[in-house]
């Protein structure tokens, strides 16, 4: 009995419709179209109204109108889980005690995953924890192009290809949006160092901007529906992005038919005129530097405050561009906090746990993987050691705003622990010493991390642990400090710090079982490359990441992350670096490597990398069938279906990304040797063939020709290639466009 009722009562909950809430005077029907409410709205508006709602009231939210019962709008960090409260006017934390979050991998990690179904899921998750703390806009995610891997934001960021970050934006977006929170693209754009990130200003031909820069952004904005974009903090072409004239205006809300609100990046508005006519609608964070330095109460004095308000009264500007910011932030609360079915969110759920170790374990990359090292077989095993810093570093703390303050996040070490138990001993030795810090505006990790003692020391130790062990895995990479994979700071080069690679040329000369995991946001170089048998991409992958790790290490996951960017040799194998158009010392760049960007530019210069971009290793094999085209040619209209059959050729289920490549054979403008135009990564069991196709239209042939400032596709003969990564294609087809 008691059972029926309880059934009774679940399905009633399950069938119940999506709650309405009635937010404040609803004016006209919380039903009416959001442009009719909008409309109502703007037209009881005073001025000083107006004015109040376009820009800040705090360090992350905006003031709506009170007196029309309009909620105040609230953002939070972004992009990686939901950023603690931070005091009203500080970027200290509040220290409120219900504001601990689940950490998802970095973006990088999500990319890795070449899964939009991974992507789908973060959205949905993370967009869920932002509802739950009642945030109505989330700061993420960001889409700049890895162009440099110096960078020191790349880890927010989704890769180096323009096709594969559009794929996975989309479902992020789509999917966080569901929540009634609205997510807010950022970068935008050609914010690709942090190095005098305010001042910098870039230039770059009109193909690079559309091929590489912003087909990312145009995807979250048409396809995705992206309901907010923020500004970046560089200029282009002498204006600062955030109210950029031709970025903003022509190609965002001209071209793209952007409908939201463009937000400023904090502190990223500089001028009140360019303010008001070219694209900003919402200020924030302005006479900061959007990290640490700030100016106590100046919201009146923001640009678009008290300036502006000046100069309607005196008649220097009229009111239609107050008007139109006005109308977009009202659509955005409209969208958000005032949207009427919004859901109620969740916070710290089991699922979001699972969810951010399912993202983990399917981006990890295995990158090397000789005489089958990994994974590791528990029986016959009696000692493991684990060896570096970043086995127990706590790594959701640090590293700019992307920083955390979260509920639980499991180390590389207590994951690797808690998967052996009891069967073997686990032994942990430091190796080297990093950074020993371990807080960010007032959360602190807890960690002790100091060690005095020498490297000479550290490494003696770490030999003598690994001689005669069973397995050694090496946890190192880069850290959250300054100068590392850090907002508002870039690396210093290519090499890992901290006198790692003689930690792990040791290792290797005494045992030759072992594993480099290295845990990072950006390439570094492998001068020990040959003398390590297995070596994994780890990524920073938050609150499980020590379990996602072990998952992987032992198996119980089978790899099947790809790399989202190249790792060059040497820094200058990178375009940016090679053609010196990066870091400028009279704060202008010219991107001189253009749209040679990442893969592209080491094809072109037929420079072979450390690990090419899209691999990634698994524990069983793939094999490629003949790839075929069901036609011989295209024409504007049609479509071609280009096919694979890939098999499992190995004893263990696994998932392989199967990519597909064009190539135009010849053309008036230079173009890459290929580009990615297409991938599916496919699940399958032992022995299991499945088939992939790839369906091409013109569309995924053109480049932007910027003398005619159009996108064309010259007839001729094409390539699609079928592969592993860009430097493992298993198969060619040639087809022509009439
Ligand atoms: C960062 C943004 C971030 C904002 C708010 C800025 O410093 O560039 O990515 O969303 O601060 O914390």
């Amino acid at each position: 009995m008691q059972l029926q009722v309880g059934l009774l009562s679940m399905m009633a909950v399950a069938c119940a419709p999506t709650p309405k809430h009635t937010a404040g005077p609803v004016y006209l029907d919380p039903d009416a179209p959001i442009e009719e409410r909008v409309e109502d709205a703007l037209a009881r508006m005073t001025l000083r109204e107006k004015i109040a709602l376009i820009h800040a009231q705090s360090k992350f939210s905006a003031p709506g109108v009170p007196r029309l019962g309009i909620p105040e709008l609230w953002t939070t960090d972004g992009p990686h889980g939901i950023r603690p409260e931070v005091l009203w006017d500080e970027w200290d934390q509040a220290s409120w005690t219900n504001d601990s979050c689940v950490a998802y991998p970095a973006l990088t990690c999500l990319a890795a995953t070449w899964n939009p179904e991974m992507a789908a899921l973060y959205g949905k998750s993370i967009g869920e924890e932002a509802r739950y703390r009642e945030k109505d806009v989330l700061l993420g995610p960001g889409v700049n192009i890895y162009r440099t891997p110096l960078n020191g934001r790349n880890f927010e960021y989704m890769g180096e290809d323009p096709y594969l970050a559009s794929r996975m934006v989309v479902p992020y977006v789509q999917e966080v949006q569901k929540n009634g929170v609205a997510a807010c693209v950022k970068h935008y754009a050609i914010n690709n160092e942090e190095t005098h990130r305010h001042t910098i200003d870039v230039d770059l031909d009109d193909r690079a901007l559309y091929e590489i820069y912003l087909p990312a952004f145009k995807a979250a904005v048409e396809e995705g529906g992206a309901w907010s974009i923020m500004g970046a903090y560089n200029l282009y072409r002498g204006q600062h992005c955030c109210h950029n004239q031709r970025l903003l205006n022509d190609i965002l809300k001209g071209e793209w038919g952007f409908d939201g609100a463009v937000i400023s990046d904090w502190g990223g508005v500089h001028d009140t005129n360019e303010a008001i006519h070219n694209g900003l609608d919402l200020e924030f964070g302005t006479w900061t530097d959007g990290l640490t330095m700030g100016a106590t109460n100046a919201y009146d004095n923001y640009y678009m405050a008290e300036p502006y308000l000046q100069k309607i009264e005196r008649g220097e500007v009229g009111t239609d561009e107050l008007d139109d910011k006005v109308r977009r932030v009202l659509r955005l609360t409209f969208r958000t906090a005032m949207n009427p079915y919004k859901p109620f969110g969740s916070m710290r759920s089991e699922e979001h746990y699972a969810a951010a170790r399912r993202i983990g374990e399917e981006g990890i990359v295995l990158l090397r993987n000789e005489n089958k090292t990994l994974p590791f077989d528990l029986d016959g095993m009696k000692r493991i050691v684990v060896v570096g810093e970043n086995a127990v570093k706590m790594m959701t703390v640090g590293g700019g705003s992307s920083s955390l303050k979260v509920q639980r996040e499991v180390s590389p070490l207590d994951g690797i622990r808690a998967r052996v138990g009891d069967r073997a001993e686990v032994v942990w030795v430091r190796g080297y010493v990093g950074d020993v810090g371990g807080e960010y505006n007032g959360v602190t990790s807890g960690q002790n991390l100091r060690d005095d003692r020498s490297a000479g020391a550290l490494i003696a130790e770490a030999v003598e642990a690994a001689r005669g062990a069973d397995a050694v895995v090496f946890v190192g990479g880069l850290n959250k400090s300054d100068r590392q994979d850090c907002e508002g700071t870039d690396r210093e080069g290519l090499e890992l710090p901290y006198e790692q690679d003689r930690v792990i040329e040791a290792l290797a000369a005494v045992n030759p079982r072992l594993v480099v995991a290295l845990v990072s946001g950006n390439a570094v170089a492998m001068p020990w490359v040959e003398q390590v048998p297995a070596i994994m991409q780890v990524w920073y992958l938050g609150s499980e990441a020590g379990n996602a790790l072990a998952s992987v290490l032992f198996g119980d996951a089978n790899p099947s992350g790809k790399l989202p960017f190249s790792f060059p040799v040497r820094l200058e194998d990178n375009g940016a670096h090679a053609t010196d158009s990066i870091f400028p010392h009279d704060g202008k760049t010219y991107y001189k490597d253009g749209i040679f960007v990442g893969y592209r530019w080491l094809e072109k210069e037929g420079t072979t990398p450390l690990f090419a971009f899209g691999h990634g290793l698994s524990y069983t094999t793939f094999e490629y069938g003949a790839v075929t085209a069901d036609r011989k040619s295209i024409d504007e209209r049609g479509t071609l279906n280009v096919s694979v059959e890939v098999t499992n050729t190995g004893d263990r289920a696994g998932a392989e990304v199967v990519q597909l490549y064009l190539a135009d054979c010849e053309s008036s403008l230079p173009r890459p040797v290929k580009e990615l135009k297409g991938f599916e990564k496919v699940q399958l069991e032992p022995g299991e063939t499945k088939v992939v196709t790839f369906p091409v239209t013109v569309e995924a042939l053109k480049y932007y020709d910027d003398t005619q400032g159009r996108w064309v596709a010259e007839k001729g003969t094409f390539e699609a290639m079928v592969g592993a990564s860009s430097a493992d294609i298993r198969g060619t087809v040639a087809f022509e466009l009439k």
